[in-house]
């Protein structure tokens, strides 16, 4: 009578968009070829045919779900190998699996568990320093399953004392990206390493940066200096099993709505690009409710939907994929526009665009305005900073007021199928008064080794 030489019941792990070997070995002193196998996936109570091989037939079936996903390896049938090879494994692949073998009236079935894992992107720190109130440090990192640990370490490799908070979103396949903070004042160690933990895996990756004293600007009442820190090339897998418990679990839930605003914001930050901007002004066609018509001086607002021209200065550098951000003083005043404006090809230069192809967010006596439909933005907070994340991988330009770090508006791009359009960053441009300032995002060099 045939048996099985693996225990009855083990488990394997996958890594996402990789293969796996579901073991499945018949002891038996030849296989007759009229035989039949079949991988089962147990979803809830319902049984899923991952592929089933016919011995008499010679014939395979499977589920859509795993279709151009299974191999057997037919060769080594007659030897009692009803292995299978699952490939480009899914986060919904996670499950138990039975492979059923008959052959001579007999049928045997083993049981493997399935789990799936995936090692994600190296975190990302970014740090926002508060008047006197020290430096939020927050650490991003996305693409992990299942659910990663996070650990702050300081100089020494221990873990930190400062509470943090974690929060987890699941990503569109199934992955998780996660977002910690932690508030460092100026008397702590200033080394800080953000550590993101695989329990299944095995592995870490980390990134560490050296927070410098010029980042607590009490000096100055105004300025508060934002920066990112990209962690390039910190990369840091270990298999060293960690089991630290980090204390962010009895805080989560406490900042839950900031932190989706924040994790969106520091995400577009992370795509920050220097932006200079042509001296030569441009004359733009603005079809936007309130825009003041500077060339006639006219200070009250025109009409809804009135045509106004404004002076822009367009930035140097086009944009025709990826994403990228920069973020634009515009100080107390009240009256200004900002955004993208669209070219195709270089030809039809010189004069208006039409109001297809400019996605701008103005300021009319002290209202903020959308040129996506009419909308108006409350207005009762200041906006001295504003970040424009133009996301071409996601057609659309999502405008921040980078201060208080809050998404004002998200407008979608419309993109056109030319592919020779190329997206400008633009700004008002103010007759002898002030004219908004592009700053730049200032990214750090992070710390070379660990
Ligand atoms: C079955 O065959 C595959 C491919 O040759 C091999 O990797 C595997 O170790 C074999 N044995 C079992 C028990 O899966």
């Amino acid at each position: 009578m045939p048996d099985y030489s693996s225990p009855p019941s083990s488990s394997v792990i996958g890594v996402i968009g990789e293969g796996v070997l579901l073991p499945c070995h018949v002891v038996a002193n030849n296989v007759p070829e009229v035989f039949s196998v079949q991988w089962v996936f147990h979803e809830q109570s319902q049984e899923i045919t991952v592929s089933r091989y016919d011995g008499k037939t010679e014939k395979e079936k499977q589920d859509e779900r795993y279709q151009g996903r299974t191999e057997f390896f037919h060769s080594d049938f007659r030897a009692g190998n009803m292995s299978l090879h699952l490939k480009n494994i899914r986060s919904s692949d996670k499950g138990s699996y039975t492979c059923v073998v008959s052959f001579n009236d007999t049928y045997h079935a083993m049981l493997i568990d399935l789990q799936v894992a995936a090692k994600g992107g190296v975190p990302s720190i970014f740090l926002r320093s508060h008047e006197k109130k020290g430096i939020d440090v927050s650490c991003h990192a996305a693409g992990w399953f299942p659910k990663p640990e996070v650990i702050w370490l300081d100089s020494q490799g221990r873990v930190r004392n400062e509470l943090s908070t974690t929060k987890m979103t699941v990503m569109p396949a199934g992955l998780y990206s996660v977002v910690t903070s932690m508030n460092l004042n100026p008397s702590s160690d200033m080394e800080v390493s953000c550590r993101i933990v695989n329990n299944l895996l095995n592995t870490t990756s980390e990134s560490r940066v050296l927070i410098s004293d010029i980042f607590f600007p009490y000096i100055s009442k105004w300025l508060i200096i934002f920066l990112v820190i990209l962690c390039l090339s910190m990369v840091l897998i270990s298999t060293v099993f960690y089991k630290l418990r980090s204390s962010h679990k009895k805080t989560e839930g406490v900042v839950k709505v900031k932190m989706e605003i924040e994790e969106d914001f520091w995400e577009a930050r992370s795509n920050a690009v220097p932006i200079t901007v042509n001296p030569e002004c441009r004359v733009l066609e603005l079809q936007v409710p309130g825009v003041p018509d500077v060339e006639s001086n006219a200070s009250e607002s025109a009409g809804l939907n009135t045509p106004s021209t404004v002076p822009v200065l367009v930035g140097k550098e086009g944009f025709a994929s990826g994403k990228h951000y920069w973020e634009v003083e515009v100080g107390q005043e009240q009256d200004w526009v900002l955004g993208v404006v669209r070219e195709k090809g270089r030809q039809e230069e010189e004069g208006t665009h039409p109001r297809e192809d400019y996605w701008a967010l103005h300021r009319s006596q002290g209202e903020i305005f959308s040129s996506t439909g009419d909308h108006r933005i409350e207005k009762q907070m200041s906006y001295s900073v504003i970040g424009v994340l133009l996301d071409l991988d996601r057609g659309r330009v999502n405008f921040y007021e980078a201060e208080q770090i809050r998404t004002m508006v998200r407008m979608p791009l419309r993109l056109g199928m030319e592919p020779t359009e190329t997206f400008y960053p633009f700004i008002c441009k103010k007759e002898g008064t002030y004219t908004p300032l592009i700053r730049s995002v200032s990214i750090p060099v992070p710390l070379e080794t660990l």
